[in-house]
């Protein structure tokens, strides 16, 4: 009942910019319609709907007297059935290009194939498919952030905070006591940002000692879960918490939060994202850091690699690696760095 309350709610997720007819092929003559159709692995994801709400902002940006653009955006519930479902009719409603944010980012073979008999380009985004999947056929695309390059920058900015400041080992035994929240099993996100936060800590001298993981799907009230359980069975031995995104970084918050724990008590915490309610507790220095996760960057490839898909120009000019990859930078994001923005 609850899944399919989920799935009601995404399907009305659609927008219209220029709401009539905006669907079809583009028109011969010099005026264009173009239709692109979304769809994203769950309309929970706070990531996800900030990423796509910039989008929503490309395109509009890239709409002219004689290019009118519509988008229509669909959450998947979670169900790769669905999101199949939704990639047909997106599909038999004319759509031009498809951005699809995988349920299951090794399951595209229907939804490649579904594009494919039409000739609709796909630009995969956020969820990478594994790359035979991506040989699959020359009109899929994909638009993300390298994995490894966020766990690494996580990691350097905890070793500069346990260097700054000795009190992080709080029973003073010269290692770090330390716990990671962690995404979606199977999330190319989330394996390696994890091993690549614990690499780059150790390359930069930090002894470690892991006492515990939860896995929490991204999600902010899973992992206050999590962290509760982790507290009831460590108390104040957890010296530094490794979250794969900020969401899951403020739920571990909130489990101390809601134990009156006193700041001389609690653990480092560090995120991924920069999502807004993240940027704000680095700003109320409650998050120690965290990476952001390019969304205006990665919504701005997205919209132009559209541009590019329907009107056949453009290709030339996007910065891509192995032909069909658009990758966004990561950047660290401290107290500090915000100050002086
Ligand atoms: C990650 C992001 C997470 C979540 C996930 C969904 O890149 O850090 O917060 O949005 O993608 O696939
Ligand atoms: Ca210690």
């Amino acid at each position: 009942m609850k899944g399919r309350k989920k799935i009601a709610a995404g399907m009305l997720c659609c927008m219209c910019i220029l709401g009539v007819n905006g669907c079809g092929q583009a028109d011969s003559d010099n005026s264009q319609n173009v239709y692109v159709g979304v769809t994203y692995y769950d309309q929970s994801d706070i990531f996800l709907n900030e990423l796509l709400d910039c989008f929503k902002k490309e395109i509009q940006d890239l709409e002219s007297e004689e290019k009118k653009i519509s988008v229509t955006i669909q959450g998947a519930g979670g169900s790769q059935r669905t999101q199949d479902d939704q990639v047909k009719e997106l599909i038999d409603g004319g759509c031009n290009v498809l951005c699809v944010n995988l349920v299951d980012r090794t399951d595209p073979s229907e939804i490649i194939d579904l594009a494919r008999e039409k000739q609709v380009p796909i630009i995969f985004f956020n969820r990478e498919p594994v790359a035979e999947d991506m040989a699959q056929w020359e009109q899929l695309y994909y638009v993300g952030a390298k994995a490894e390059e966020s766990g690494t920058m996580q990691g350097e900015m905890a070793a500069e905070a346990i260097k700054a400041n000795p009190q992080v080992d709080r029973n003073k035994d010269g290692k770090i006591q330390y716990v990671v929240l962690e995404g979606e099993p199977g999330h190319q996100d989330t394996i390696i940002r994890t091993e690549n936060a614990v690499e780059s800590l150790k390359a930069e001298g930090i002894e470690l000692e892991k006492l515990s993981y939860g896995l929490a799907n991204w999600n902010r009230a899973q992992a206050e879960n999590r962290m509760s359980q982790m507290i009831s069975q460590y108390q104040t031995k957890i010296e530094l918490v490794l979250a794969n995104n900020d969401e899951m970084a403020l739920g571990a918050m909130d489990a101390y939060e809601k134990l009156n724990y006193t700041e001389s008590t609690l653990p480092l915490f560090f995120g991924i994202d920069g999502t807004k309610v993240g940027l704000e507790a680095v700003r109320d220095s409650r998050l120690s850091g965290t990476v952001y996760n390019d969304k205006e960057g990665q919504a701005k490839a997205m919209a132009k690699l559209v541009e590019a898909l329907v009107t056949g120009s453009g290709m030339e000019d996007m910065d891509f690696e192995n032909q069909k990859y658009l990758y966004l930078p990561y950047a660290k994001v401290t107290e500090e760095q915000l100050e002086i923005d």
